[in-house]
């Protein structure tokens, strides 16, 4: 007879609904899947087989079995429809037809029965609750994030049997409760700004960075703590608010990296410099979210920028303007939210010592231009912030003097966060960094005394139109550190010393 399923699928980070059709009729043994599908759907044939037959159910010989996928024009992938389609076989055995339309049904199945998790359970769950459905099955193993959903039932399954015996109402299974789990960190060990000895001028970058969310190159030789800096960076960014963290943790549901429920903390995320454009934009043939997604809302940090392929640090240049990245498809496109602050480090030359004081760079003139040259204009014009960070002499690093520890800084960058918040309220812009031409007229206007400093500048250091208005960008951000409402000299004198090359 006939059956008809509730089932999902992911789109980006939202779903997109998909109904699972089962009819079978008497007629030589046959099972064919329909509906824009490929090739990881038919390959689902012989699980579902197997499944059925393990679990102790009839798999129907001398039927035909057609399965319809609908709606027709969105394109089907994956291994989430094993279930539903391995439910329908079974159910459209019985003698009535039957239409299940209040429980979302979706999961991997194993030729034993059981079930495996899937990815991007916490959206599907999240699609449920808006489509006003009452119920979702999903596999147990996916249930962390499941129950991170309030006002609709989560059923947590083990395997076939069990999701056929719920939906013949012969044992019910029972909505799981919460679950509250402990934090899924995303750096290993917390650090600290007072950790930190010298290097003022970098940690006051970082404070401007994390204030107006300002991109930042550092650079440096080697051992001068470049990394160590920016480690501390997610320890002076706001808090996440809780729509955040459901947002980042959506992410990385969808690209299968969550085990622990709730994200609450800003992700940190330091690809090596060989990683493909794919792992770094995302996309693929199941498209995952890349790096760039899974460091949204935190610190995307690229080590030896200079290494990274140019294929993939121009593939930057859109999400570093947009906040979103659009993977194209055979099949129509789909978009992942990628806003992050982009910290890259590079040393001055291949050696790591050109302009060093004491050591001797032995760089070959071309390699040290064709080095310099790695990273495209358009994007150092992204990168807000240009800090110098030098090698330490023994005083400074023998210094036992504290410095201001992470949380005193983070209370400062809150509040010019807040004064941003206001500013751009009932727009789309977050922070200083995102502002385009119109909002840096109307925001960044500067006093007579100011446009003669700036005027003396943009012509001793030959600055293009970009650096001009990066210097602006900068200087709001500073008096929003300063809470005053105008950008005054000192502002502007000290955004000047953040330069900011070509
Ligand atoms: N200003 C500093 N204060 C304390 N430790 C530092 C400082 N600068 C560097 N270090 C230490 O020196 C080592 C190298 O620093 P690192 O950040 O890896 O340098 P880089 O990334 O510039 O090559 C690390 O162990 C770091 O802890
Ligand atoms: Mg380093």
């Amino acid at each position: 007879m006939f059956v008809k399923l509730a089932s999902a699928t992911p789109l980006g980070l939202s779903c997109q609904s998909v109904e699972v059709e089962v009819d079978i009729h008497k007629g030589q043994t046959n099972l064919s899947i329909v509906g824009l599908t490929d090739t990881s759907i038919q390959e689902a044939k012989d699980r579902i087989h197997s499944a059925i037959k393990n679990s102790g159910y009839n798999y129907p010989f001398n039927f035909r079995i057609l399965i319809n996928l609908a709606p027709a024009n969105v394109h089907k992938e994956g291994t989430a429809y094993d279930l539903p389609m391995a439910a329908g076989i079974i159910l459209a055995q019985s003698e009535e037809n039957l239409v299940i339309d209040d429980t979302l049904v979706f999961g991997e199945l194993a030729l034993d029965g059981s079930l495996r998790p899937i990815n991007g359970t916490l959206p599907m769950a999240m699609f449920a609750k808006e489509q006003g459905i009452k119920n979702i099955i999903i596999p147990t193993e996916n249930l962390a994030e499941a129950t991170l959903i309030n006002g609709i039932n989560i059923l947590p399954a083990k395997n076939l049997k069990q999701v056929i015996e719920h939906l013949l109402k012969k044992q019910i299974i029972s909505p799981a409760e919460k679950i509250i789990f402990k934090d899924q960190t995303g750096a290993d060990t917390p650090f600290d700004m007072s950790q930190i000895k010298g290097q003022e001028f970098a940690k006051r970058a970082l404070e401007v960075a994390a204030s107006g969310g300002h991109n930042i190159l550092l650079s440096g030789p080697p051992g001068s703590g470049k990394t160590l800096l920016t480690k501390t960076l997610p320890t002076i960014l706001p808090p996440l608010t809780e729509e955040e963290m459901l947002e980042i943790t959506k992410i990385y549901s969808i690209a299968g990296l969550l085990r622990y429920g709730l994200i609450r903390q800003r992700p940190f995320r330091s690809p090596h410099h060989t990683i493909s454009n794919v792992a770094l934009v995302g996309g693929g043939k199941f498209p995952r979210p890349g790096e760039i997604s899974l460091a949204h809302r935190g610190v995307l940090f690229l080590d030896e920028f200079p290494e990274f392929s140019r294929e993939v640090v121009e593939a930057l240049r859109q999400p570093l303007e947009d906040g979103t990245i659009t993977i194209a498809r055979a099949r129509g496109s789909m978009q992942f939210p990628a806003r992050f602050i982009l910290v890259a480090s590079q040393n001055p030359c291949p050696c790591g010592y050109a302009n060093d004081p004491q050591k001797v760079c032995v760089c070959l003139q071309s390699t040290l231009t064709k080095y310099q040259k790695k990273i495209s204009g358009p994007i150092l014009d992204r990168i807000d912030l240009h800090v110098e960070v030098p090698r330490l002499n023994f005083d400074k690093l023998s210094n036992t003097k504290n410095s201001e520890n992470s949380e005193i800084i983070r209370e400062r960058v809150i509040s010019a966060r807040k004064i941003q918040q206001q500013r751009f309220a009932h727009t789309n812009i977050f922070t200083n960094a995102e502002m385009g031409n119109s909002e840096l007229k109307k925001y960044c206007a500067l006093d007579p005394e100011s446009l003669n400093l700036l005027r003396g500048a943009v012509e001793k250091m030959h600055l293009s139109a970009r650096s001009y208005n990066r210097i602006l960008k900068i200087s709001r951000t500073i008096a929003d550190l300063d809470k005053s409402e105008n950008i005054s000299i000192n502002h502007l004198a000290e955004a000047l010393q953040f330069r900011i090359k070509n």
